[in-house]
């Protein structure tokens, strides 16, 4: 069915371009977090399985909310796992590294260049003229953002 929202179909494909693989990082993400979860062994275990279950339902939220943007802007959501394999931008193995030290520190890192990642494609949706995406985006780089602070707190 057409949309008649003012974006061109080229500038809804633009941003939808950005988000495919932002959906496969935040998804890469959402497993590193849930493998810490069932991984992190150690005195702080009870502490640290619970962390990681709250990141990894918050990352369960933004990965739902980044596919039906792109459902919202008119494209098909990517559901296969080899494709969010292929696209993803991430270093994965955070959730089998082997302590809860290294696993914080993998996860940081990820969050990290999300974060970086998120600000390049906030540029894209505003040069698509795409406010309602680049608002989302600007959303979800606070909320990783806070997500990266609680796990540096762990190193500090
Ligand atoms: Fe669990």
């Amino acid at each position: 069915m057409d949309m008649n929202t003012g974006l061109s179909t080229k500038q809804r494909q633009a941003v939808v371009k950005a988000l495919e693989p932002l959906l496969a990082d935040e998804i890469a993400l959402y497993f590193a977090t849930r493998g810490a979860h069932w991984n992190v062994v150690g005195m702080g275990f009870g502490a640290l399985h619970k962390f990681f279950e709250a990141q990894y339902e918050a990352l369960d939220e933004i990965m739902d909310d980044v596919a039906e943007r792109i459902r919202a802007l008119g494209a098909k959501a990517p559901a296969t796992v080899a494709g969010f394999g292929k696209a993803t931008r991430l270093k994965e193995g955070a959730g089998e590294a082997k302590n809860a030290e290294a696993m914080i520190k993998g996860l940081l890192a990820m969050h990290e260049q999300v974060i970086r990642q998120l600000r390049k494609d906030i540029e894209v949706a505003s040069e698509a003229t795409d406010e309602g995406t680049a608002d989302f985006l600007t959303g979800l780089v606070e909320e990783h953002e806070k997500m990266a602070w609680m796990l540096r707190a762990h190193l500090e």
